[in-house]
């Protein structure tokens, strides 16, 4: 028998590079390779790495210099580690990360993941600086995937739609992703009853703009989210369906309907604004104003009145001032959110802001995005305190923190934990809220 080959994938950034990290090694399992949980002991690394702020790609280098002490060690016992860089730092740098890190045998974006088994077994053969970057024509989705399936938790994500045609002045991601693709229904319905029958209950949709999705239908006509979805509330045994991200000028009427009408369709919404100011959002071609969101926003609890909305912002963007960023704070405060993610302005290479006039100082971005935080912490505190004493469900995802605890997630993606029959594990659990963090909620099982 040939030797086990071990393969240890890291995935940095946002959760399609989670489930495209699961496709990797899905697509190289038919090759031998078994997934291993340390570099330390591993044949083959991969880094699926996030170029969306500076931050998050620099990581990969300092990562790159561990792992290169450890390939050094490994090549002094005679052996060998070999180390490849996926996602979309691989995308934007090509072959300047070879350059930079000369460990690095291979390059591949994420167009190109279904040509993994051959990339890897050609640097096995002692192929060096392989970069494979192109938008190949062929959907990866038909090639990768096809073997023995990792195993999974009762939560799952599932792209069905991938790339961006929006050009946000700020942003790398219709550069790194590439142009706006929808996978057909007939594929995320497959997908959808394979990952069920085995045991997954949730299913999270994943988009860099979800809510765009017109995938090819059975009747070959492009469907609507809101039409996948309830083709996905279809399938027994999906007990929940989420999607994640979507832009506010696609939340579409039929979407905000089946928050009121589909009971699979978890009342949770990532919404991304950015920013509160018009001329900020105009400046960032954002396409909406700040009234515009907040008219979405106002709709979608007029169908759904429960529903915990999120939200992502960036402080700092070249050119904002005092007022404007006062005027993010009063949106902020306007819709009163669940759950945000706020970030300071990264200039990233190639993107339209990165050389706008304006560029704002770091002391003044550290200070607006501490006073943003604090609102948001407020508020999401707030949310979660105002559970506490009523009844829900939670599907339990993963032993808890505490011996004898289970931990998983309310409708609203609030983290919960409790101490529970661990028979709970990767079902849906009627619970009452016994107490609230900023972060987590107590819950008993009832
Ligand atoms: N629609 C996407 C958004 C990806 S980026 C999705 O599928 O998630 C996630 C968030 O990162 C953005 O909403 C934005 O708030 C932030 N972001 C993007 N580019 C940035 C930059 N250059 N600097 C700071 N934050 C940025
Ligand atoms: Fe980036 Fe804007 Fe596209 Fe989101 S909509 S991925 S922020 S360009
Ligand atoms: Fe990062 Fe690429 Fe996702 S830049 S956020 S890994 S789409």
């Amino acid at each position: 028998m040939a030797e086990a080959k071990r393969l240890y994938v890291r995935a940095y950034g946002c959760q399609m590079n989670v489930y495209d990290a699961e496709r990797m090694a899905d697509a190289l399992a038919p090759e031998g390779w078994t997934s291993v949980d340390a570099p330390e002991d591993a044949d083959l690394v991969l880094l699926n790495t996030c170029h969306i702020r500076e931050k998050a790609a620099e990581k990969v280098y300092s990562e790159l210099g561990r792992l290169k002490r450890i390939a050094d060690a490994r090549k002094a016992d005679g052996g060998r580690m070999m180390v490849g860089v996926a996602g979309c730092v691989a995308q934007a740098e090509g072959a300047e990360i070879a350059r930079r890190q000369p460990l690095v045998d291979l390059v591949v974006g994420p167009q190109a993941y279904h040509r993994l088994p051959d990339l890897v077994a050609r640097a096995e053969a002692g192929a060096r600086g392989l970069v494979e970057t192109e938008f190949p024509a062929e959907d990866k989705f038909d090639h990768i995937g096809r073997g023995p399936k990792a195993r999974r938790g009762p939560a799952a994500f599932l792209t069905v739609q991938e790339g961006c045609d929006k050009f946000c002045a700020f942003c790398v991601v219709p550069y790194t992703r590439g142009a706006e693709v929808s996978r057909p229904v007939a594929k995320v319905l497959a997908e959808a009853r394979d990952l069920v029958s085995r045991g997954v209950v949730e299913i999270m949709l994943l988009g860099q703009n979800v809510n765009a999705y017109h995938g090819e239908g059975p009747d070959g006509r492009p469907w609507s989210l809101a039409r996948l979805i309830e083709a996905l509330a279809g399938i027994e045994g999906l007990a929940r369906i989420r999607y994640t991200t979507s832009h506010p000028n696609d939340m579409t009427d039929d979407l905000i309907a089946a928050h009121a009408e589909i009971p699979q369709l978890m009342p949770y919404l990532h919404l991304p604004v950015q920013s509160g100011s018009d001329r900020v959002l105009k400046a960032m071609n954002r396409r909406h104003t700040a009234a515009d969101y907040l008219r979405v926003i106002e709709k979608v609890r007029a169908a759904r009145p429960d529903i915990a909305l999120s939200g992502d912002f960036i402080v700092g963007f070249p050119g904002e001032t005092e007022a404007e960023f006062e005027a993010t704070l009063a949106l902020a405060a306007d819709v009163g959110y669940a759950h945000a993610f706020s970030f300071k302005y990264s200039p990233r290479p190639g993107t339209p802001a990165a050389d706008a006039p304006g560029q704002i100082a770091e002391a003044v971005m550290a200070e607006r995005l501490a006073r943003l935080q604090e609102r948001l912490a407020d508020d999401q505190a707030a949310f979660n305190a105002a559970i506490v004493g009523r009844e829900t469900d939670v599907l339990f995802e993963k032993p808890g923190r505490e011996p004898g605890q289970l931990g998983g997630r309310t409708p609203w993606l609030q983290a919960a934990h409790a101490e529970a029959d661990p028979a709970l594990l990767g079902r849906v659990a009627r619970v009452r809220v016994v107490g609230a963090g900023r972060n987590s909620l107590s819950v008993q099982v009832i």
